[in-house]
């Protein structure tokens, strides 16, 4: 049996660059070779013409609708991807003198960790257990946190080990600064909980090669002057996304995916979707007896989906994903750092595409017990 759908496209689990929404696609392919009538594609016009012009407006218009983002905040689209976000978050609201604080929850947190330390003093005030496979994330509560740290840093969803917050830290008066990059625009948000949130664009957002930056203007404008202008929020906040040449193209597709989501029915109904996604597929889970999610029930993400085969049975798990590439149900392997297996089913994977997977998870069960 194979699952392949329209046009003859598999159902794609990747973690990122991951499936984009089949409407945007077949929207960019009859786009392509002339935009709207200026007689050239996106990716061949001017970042200053009246075309992108639209384009930039939309997209940054969109998404401040879809995510009630009040003026406050600024809405950067920048090139870099997250973990240029890493070093510019530190470099910017880092204040000598107010170390920054983290919440260590795996890989991710990690790495903005080790770029935080490249910054400044760094406080690490509560960490999931590595030996554990960060499956569980820490109890945390205000207390613990300096009302004084320049900022405390979080990553919303922990695309590898697959937990996610289900609501978010109270930290008190610090900025929260979040990682969003495996989460953003799945389910409600409250902006005004962050000082400043980031995403790399390829999993929810679009094509890579992009990151989406919210950030309070005033943190923004208490940064370091000293810090080269490419680096400082505040060179973009004031060329409006255009300092230098802005991911044009990833824009274009950004504002394609967002109009898709406000059509749907906004952050509302698309969490209604993701929950009944990962309900399915954790709750198929549960009833295997040849395979089980790895994390604690009240942290699972509804993202991505990571689980194993019992007793571990690497060679289990690579059939499994042989035989699923071969059906059309393709990169289901867990990340390189941890193996297993992971289904990432973001905003874009379609209810289908989860039955497809749970259906081919009882057969391959039936088969090999
Ligand atoms: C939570 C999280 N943060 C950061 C990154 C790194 O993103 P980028 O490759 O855009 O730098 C990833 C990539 O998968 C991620 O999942």
């Amino acid at each position: 049996m194979k699952y392949t759908t329209k046009h003859d496209r598999v159902w794609n689990f990747s973690a990122g660059p991951a499936n984009l929404p089949l409407s945007v696609l077949e929207k960019v392919q009859s786009d392509l070779l002339n935009y709207g009538g200026s007689g050239m594609s996106v990716m061949e016009m001017s970042h200053r013409c009246k075309s992108f012009d639209a384009i930039l407006e939309n997209a940054e218009s969109r998404l401040r609708k879809i995510l009630n983002i009040s003026d406050d905040y600024a809405v950067l689209f920048l090139q870099g991807g997250a973990s240029m976000q890493f070093a510019m978050a530190p470099m910017n609201l880092y204040r000598e003198g107010h170390p920054m604080e983290a919440i260590h929850t795996g890989y991710w947190t990690q790495k903005a960790i080790q770029e935080m330390k490249t910054i400044g003093e760094v406080k690490v005030v509560a960490s999931a257990d590595a030996e554990q496979g960060f499956r569980k994330l820490p109890e945390v509560n205000e207390s613990m946190f300096n009302p004084d740290a320049s900022f405390v840093h979080i990553c919303s969803n922990n695309t590898i080990a697959g937990t996610q917050w289900q609501s978010f830290p109270k930290v008190g008066k610090a900025p929260l600064v979040a990682d969003m990059s495996s989460d953003i625009l799945s389910r409600r948000l409250n902006i005004e909980e962050f000082g400043l949130i980031y995403a790399g664009a390829q999993k929810n957002i679009g094509p890579a090669g992009m990151a989406i930056v919210i950030i309070r203007k005033d943190l923004a404008e208490q940064a370091n002057k000293s810090l080269p202008t490419y680096f400082q929020y505040a060179s973009h906040i004031e060329g409006g996304s255009r300092f230098h040449t802005p991911p044009t193209f990833a824009i274009y597709v950004a504002g394609l995916v967002f109009d898709w989501i406000d059509e749907l029915g906004g952050l509302e109904a698309m969490e209604k979707l993701n929950q009944e996604k990962a309900n399915l597929l954790y709750g198929a889970l549960e009833e295997s007896s040849l395979f089980y999610s790895t994390v604690e029930k009240t942290d699972r993400s509804l993202m991505n989906v990571v689980f194993r085969a019992e007793g571990n049975n690497e060679a289990l798990e690579a059939k499994l994903i042989s035989e699923a590439t071969a059906a059309g149900l393709t990169d289901l392997k867990g990340h390189r750092s941890v193996g297993g297996l992971r289904a990432s089913i973001y905003n874009a994977m379609p209810i289908e595409g989860v039955q497809a997977l749970v259906e081919f998870l009882r057969e391959f069960e039936k088969k090999n017990h």
